[in-house]
Parts: C-alpha cells; sequence; structure tokens
C-alpha cells in the first residue's frame, strides 16, 4: 500500500490519505478483507501525527469503506455499489466527497458533533461540552417574556429585522457592554447567531487563503476549525501564568505580518486562563505599535466565582485595535444562539454585509426575548445566581481530584469559566483513556484538539458547570479510575491492536 502525501497541498493529509486508500478499495488494488496496517504504524511510515490517521481510518469507516473488528484489526469491507440494476446498467455512486470544495473539506472536524451528542445522552457522565445547566436557565422569566411578545402589538419578534440587529437590542447590548467598561454606540455592535457565527463573520472579512492569524496555544477549537476553513495558516504563541507570551509575540510580528491576533484572555477556554493586567496592556501596545488587530473572545468574563474582575482588552483599547466578541450562550444558555460584535461603525458595517450573505439576520424571537430581559434588569440577578452555584461546582470537581487523582495527575484551580484544565502522564496513550473512560460512562475533551498540530497529547478538559455537585464527584470518580487503569494496563505493555477508532462514546 504506497501512499503519497504533499505538504504543500491546501487538502489536509487525513484527507489526502482517506482518498487514496477510497481509491485503492474502489479500484480493487485493496480487496475485501485486506488487513490496514495499525494506525501507529502507518503513522510513522507517513511520518504524520497518529491523529490524523485515527481521522482517515474514522472518515473511511464512515463511508463504510473499513471496518474494525476485534482480533483482526481494521480490515476492507465489501464495496456497496448503489444503482445497480444489471451488469449492463452499472453505475458507480457518486462520489460526494470529491465533489465537495476545497474549503467545505477543511471543515470534517467531527469534535463538536461528538461532545453534543455526548452532552445529551442521559446514561454519560459528560464534562465534555461547556455548557451552562438546563436547571439553572431562567425559564419562568424567559415565559413571561415571550406570552408578553406574543400578546403585545409590537410584531417585531415575528418579522424580518435589519442585519445588523434589532435596535433596541443593540442598545440594550451597548447599556451592558457601558457596565463592563465599553462605550459602544448601538451603531457599533452587530448582533450574531451566536460567538460561533461571529469568529466566522470575522474570518470571512478579515482573511484570504495563506493570511497568517496568530493564537494563543491551547485556544478554542472551533476558532482554529474557522481560521483554518479559511486557508488561513495559524502560528501559535505558548502562554505562561500572566497569558499569551508577549516576548514571542513580538518576535512572530515582526517575522511574519499576521492579519489577526486572537485571545481569550479572561477564563480561556480550554485552560481558565487569566491574562493579567500587565499583558493585556502589553498585548495592546504591540498590536498598536504592528498595525494588528486583536479578536477578543469574551464568553465566560462575567462568570467570576474568585478574586477582582479585570477589565476586557475592549475596556483598555484607547486605539481601536480589538474586535470583541462576547454571547449569551455561556451567562445564559445557548439554545437562543445570540451573540455579538463590538468594533468601530465602519468595520460593523462591513461585518454585516459578510453576515448577511449568512442568515441575513439573527433569529427576531430571540433578539426580543434578549432585549427584554436585559431591559428588566434580569441579565445580572441570573449571573449573581449562577456564579455561586459554579463556585460549588467548581470546589466540588477540585475536591473529587483531591480525593481520586493518582500522583502524576495534576490541574489547575480557575476562578471562573467553565473549565478545569488537567495535566495526565505523558505516557498515556489518549484513544486508551478515551475507551476506558467510555467503558465507564464518563467523557471529556481530549487536550490536542486546541492545539493547531494536536501535538500536545496528555491534556484535557474537564468542564464544571453542566453536572451538580454529586455527579461531578461520581464521574470524576470514573475518570481517575479510569486514568489508573489504562496507566497499569500500559505498565503491563498489553497491545494496543483492538483500539476503538471513534474518540469519545
Ligand atoms: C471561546 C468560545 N467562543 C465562542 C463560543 C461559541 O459560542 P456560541 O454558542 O455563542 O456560538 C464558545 C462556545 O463554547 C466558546 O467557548
Amino acid at each position: 500500500m504506497i501512499i503519497n502525501i504533499d505538504r504543500n497541498s491546501s487538502s489536509p493529509i487525513y484527507l489526502q490519505i482517506t482518498s487514496q486508500i477510497r481509491e485503492m478499495i474502489l479500484s480493487g488494488t485493496l480487496p475485501e478483507g485486506y488487513k490496514l496496517p495499525p494506525e501507529r504504524k502507518l503513522a510513522e511510515v507517513l511520518e504524520v501525527n497518529r491523529s490524523t490517521v485515527l481521522n482517515a481510518y474514522r472518515e473511511l469507516k464512515a463511508d463504510g469503506f473499513i471496518g474494525a473488528h476485534i482480533g483482526q484489526g481494521t480490515v476492507v469491507l465489501p464495496v456497496v455499489k448503489n444503482n445497480i440494476q444489471s451488469n449492463d446498467h452499472f453505475q458507480e455512486p457518486l462520489q460526494w466527497r470529491q465533489l465537495f470544495s476545497q474549503n467545505a473539506s477543511r471543515m470534517r472536524e467531527p469534535l463538536l458533533r461528538d461532545l453534543m451528542e455526548l452532552a445529551s445522552r442521559d446514561d454519560v457522565i459528560s464534562f465534555a461540552a461547556g455548557i451552562a445547566d438546563p436547571n439553572l436557565y431562567p425559564l419562568e422569566e424567559i415565559d413571561i417574556i415571550q406570552q408578553e411578545l406574543i400578546r403585545g402589538s409590537n410584531k417585531a419578534a415575528f418579522l424580518h429585522n435589519p442585519t445588523e440587529g434589532y435596535y433596541p437590542l443593540r442598545e440594550s447590548i451597548s447599556q451592558m457592554m457601558r457596565a463592563r467598561g465599553v462605550f459602544a454606540s448601538p451603531e457599533e455592535i452587530l448582533v450574531t447567531s451566536g460567538a460561533q457565527q461571529g469568529l466566522d463573520v470575522i474570518a470571512r472579512a478579515f482573511l484570504d487563503p495563506g493570511d497568517i492569524v496568530i493564537v494563543e496555544e491551547p485556544a478554542f477549537f472551533c476558532a482554529l476549525q474557522i481560521f483554518r476553513a479559511s486557508g488561513a495558516r495559524l502560528i501559535g504563541v505558548p502562554m505562561d501564568d500572566a497569558g499569551m507570551r508577549a516576548d514571542i509575540l513580538e518576535s512572530l510580528l515582526t517575522r511574519y505580518k499576521p492579519k489577526l491576533i486572537y485571545t481569550l484572555p479572561t477564563f480561556q477556554n480550554p485552560s481558565g486562563a487569566v491574562m493579567d493586567l500587565e499583558r493585556r496592556r502589553q498585548l495592546l501596545d504591540l498590536a498598536w505599535r504592528y498595525q494588528i488587530p486583536i479578536l477578543e473572545d469574551d464568553p465566560y468574563g462575567e462568570l467570576r466565582y474568585e478574586g477582582n474582575k479585570i477589565p476586557s482588552l475592549k475596556a483598555m483599547d484607547h486605539h481601536g485595535c480589538v474586535l470583541y466578541l462576547s454571547t449569551f450562550s455561556k451567562i445564559m444558555f445557548p439554545g437562543l444562539r445570540i451573540g455579538w460584535l463590538t468594533a468601530s461603525k465602519p468595520v460593523i458595517r462591513q461585518l454585516g454585509m459578510v453576515k448577511q450573505m449568512e442568515d441575513l439576520h439573527a433569529g427576531s424571537l430571540a433578539q426580543c426575548i434578549y432585549d427584554e430581559f436585559l431591559r428588566k434588569g434580569l441579565l445580572e440577578q441570573h449571573i449573581k445566581k449562577v456564579n455561586k452555584e459554579y463556585l460549588l461546582r467548581r470546589n466540588a470537581m477540585i475536591s473529587a481530584m483531591e480525593r481520586f487523582a493518582p500522583d502524576n495527575v495534576s490541574w489547575n484551580k480557575p476562578l471562573g469559566g467553565f473549565y478545569i484544565w488537567c495535566t495526565v502522564p505523558e505516557t498515556m496513550i489518549k484513544s486508551r483513556l478515551l475507551m476506558k473512560a467510555a467503558e465507564k460512562k464518563v467523557a471529556f475533551v481530549p487536550g490536542d484538539a486546541f492545539y493547531i498540530d494536536e501535538q500536545v497529547q496528555n491534556q484535557i478538559r474537564l468542564n464544571f458547570s453542566y453536572h451538580p455537585p454529586e455527579l461531578i464527584h461520581e464521574g470524576v470518580r470514573r475518570l481517575m479510575e479510569a486514568i489508573e487503569e489504562t496507566l497499569l494496563e500500559e505498565k503491563r505493555g498489553s497491545s494496543s491492536k483492538n483500539i476503538n477508532m471513534k474518540p469519545i462514546v
């Protein structure tokens, strides 16, 4: 089996592997029952990361070309030919994967979908998704607001609204931003269908293929995916206790001319880290000197459980370098899909034009609901309530870790946000731990997803906002047991042949 990797191609390496194996199967070069090399071996031969081969095999499995059988490894399955009426009229099935644009081919990372699926499963204690607990949602207040909107004379909730957002909501957000130390008029706010769309709008508005985006590492994996999908090149800056390292950033700014710096300075996803004041000043200074916009992603800034507030980069930005992005998904709930971007008027106008091509405007009912919620002063109250509860949950997770974690596992104690960032022994094979955790019905996000080259394999992200303290305790117990057993098995040197390739289930 010969596979050629073109490292200069814009097609991701795992897709190059996928398509070459698929072609060999369809052409009969790899017949039914042919045993594919184990992922680790193929990764060694091709000099790629093991997760790259894992992703390729996962694609081929999803398309029914290969299957993993206990005791046999990964084998080629019989080729199912659709549309066979008779030998005379034989037609190959449409090769959909090959028809997708290069851009679409870069968008096939299934991690987010897996996380959302996991969060909805009753039998799993999932520390994977970053979701607020539904039991804490202010549903009675939302119900009243919704009734008022239905019965009232203002039908804006059921009509089209401007792309930039329902104007009263832009006013309310402008007021809320004032309380966060940011003075932005309603015209300087673009309402988006969630922060995820905000990231996409920014990528479409600013990035051309080949542009460079600087990101802190680790970084929110969806942002990495979105920037990658736009064809940008990502360059990572490591973090220390004070946030993104300014010395390294400066040397990168002089060497490359990046288009954008992406950062999540307050209660970072995944690490929970907070950039300190001095580093914020340095970052703003560098952005101004090198004339590079900063995209500040701030979904968690209000979710502080301890310590003093620290101003956002946007609140400290005297030169207008910062594009600020936030969302109601974490402080309220994700289902209504409302986020917002704050920038200067000309930038907002351009971003609005980009957004218009995506969905015309964010959902009107959702915008009206949030507008009323803010006008009634309910958000502050709600945030106070959830922050008290999340403090208990963070503490519950920390105490469970202290009680159950083996010696070689360490973790941080975030002052806010949704996540604990945990370091496990480097020897541990990620897929083994995922399998073991899946057996014990507990889930987490492997840390490599948050790195550009997925090279760091010994960190995991644990969410503590979703489950009550009792379940957190039990989930941590199961997870630490999974870690201990995986380590023990590795010590005994048991074979890794029959590892199921799906990452989390
Ligand atoms: C840092 C960060 N940015 C953006 C988002 C997306 O939020 P939304 O649900 O508003 O699209 C998330 C959600 O996990 C996030 O953690």
